[in-house]
């Protein structure tokens, strides 16, 4: 890579070898959750990364800055559960702040969303107030039991509460994000239907990755996407595709006849061609940078950071040579076992 002159690192874009133009940084905060969600972590061992294993907000902010200038424009604050950091409303106001960010988002299991701040708002309008553009809440199920076995809490009121506040605070998008699971929730995909019809937020349904060790991630309890298609079909008649929605990532979408409601579908293990638009990397909360969720790589991306020997520029050609390393594809199918949890990649 030619030495850029000082000040000239904004005119660097990222594209990797297969000529995917990266514009989207994931960034996890913490690897803690307030629920055990069953496919996204071990039940047994609960291990939180010490404190100063994680990056701190100024460490993320810098990685945020460096990747702005190099094409990030879209950020998407995950954990763990985001929400359940001090202080990560202040982050996010930092986050708009950065030349360059123009879309930022969150995912949350929408526990919190509700709760309120010190200035009376809830945490939903504060993350608006914030900057926040879009909103991706996790919701498998509207059965208040089956969703306590599903993530380990009995929140399914609170969850709902946050959905709710997010409204109110009228974000541009709600996206509920559903993981299909056979037995658990292949018999209520007409209800959550309703459920985002009746509240205007658009749904997508998750096929199962095999992203931690748990038991659930089985064969067993695997609904492929074109399945839950055709039990949506039995009800509502041929879905008819939508290609002209995008939603910055690899759902497809789909319009339910008559109502002209969009369902989403992320076929990750089905999909054959769910990695040919991928624009994204992964920041792990203790600094790993990933160039796809799918795949073993990670590089220590913390270890530049705390360097004080390294520059700026030397944090840039650390993303470049991440992008560089990033796969044509995930390697789900290849009978993945990462024996990393989700909630320590950031979902
Ligand atoms: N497979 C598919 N989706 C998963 N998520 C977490 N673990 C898995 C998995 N094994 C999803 C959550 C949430 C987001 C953070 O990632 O449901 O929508
Ligand atoms: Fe927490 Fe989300 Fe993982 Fe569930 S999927 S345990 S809510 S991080």
């Amino acid at each position: 890579m030619a030495e850029s002159p000082p000040g000239s690192v904004s005119v660097r874009k990222m594209e990797d070898r297969f000529g995917h133009r990266i514009s989207y940084l994931r960034v996890s905060v913490t690897d803690r959750c307030n629920e055990r969600c069953q496919y996204c972590m071990p039940q047994e061992t609960q291990e939180w990364l010490n404190r100063e294993e994680v990056l701190s907000y100024e460490e993320m902010l810098r990685v945020v800055r460096v990747g702005s200038g190099l094409g990030i424009s879209k950020i998407r604050v995950t954990g763990g559960e985001p929400l359940t950091r001090r202080n990560v409303l202040w982050f996010f106001e930092q986050l708009n702040r950065v030349d360059g960010i123009n879309d930022i988002g969150i995912s949350t299991n929408g526990t919190l969303l509700g709760k309120l701040t010190k200035e009376g708002i809830s945490t939903a309008q504060a993350l608006k107030n914030a900057g926040v553009r879009t909103v991706n809440v996790s919701l498998d199920t509207l059965d208040p039991e089956s969703y306590a076995e599903t993530t380990g809490r009995d929140l399914f009121e609170d969850a709902v509460a946050g959905i709710d506040a997010a409204r109110e605070a009228g974000f541009e998008k709600i996206k509920i994000n559903s993981v299909l699971m056979r037995h658990r929730n292949e018999h209520e995909l007409w209800d959550m239907i309703e459920f985002a019809k009746d509240r205007e937020l658009l749904l997508r349904f998750i096929e199962l990755m095999p992203v931690s060790t748990t038991h659930v991630l089985t064969e067993e309890n695997f609904l492929p996407s074109g399945e839950a298609k055709k039990l949506i079909e039995f009800r509502h008649g041929k879905l008819k595709p939508r290609p002209d929605i995008r939603t910055n990532g690899p759902a497809t979408y789909y319009e339910i006849p008559g109502t002209g409601q969009i369902v989403g579908f992320i076929g990750a293990m089905t999909n054959l061609h769910f990695c040919e638009t991928c624009n994204k990397l992964r920041l792990t909360c203790e600094g790993k940078l990933r160039p796809c969720l799918g795949s073993h790589l990670e590089f220590d991306m913390r270890e530049v950071l705390r360097n004080e020997e390294m520059t700026d520029e030397d944090v840039a050609r650390f993303f470049m040579n991440v992008v560089d390393r990033k796969p044509e594809m995930h390697e789900f199918r290849e009978n993945y076992q990462p024996g990393r949890k989700m909630v320590a990649i950031g979902g």
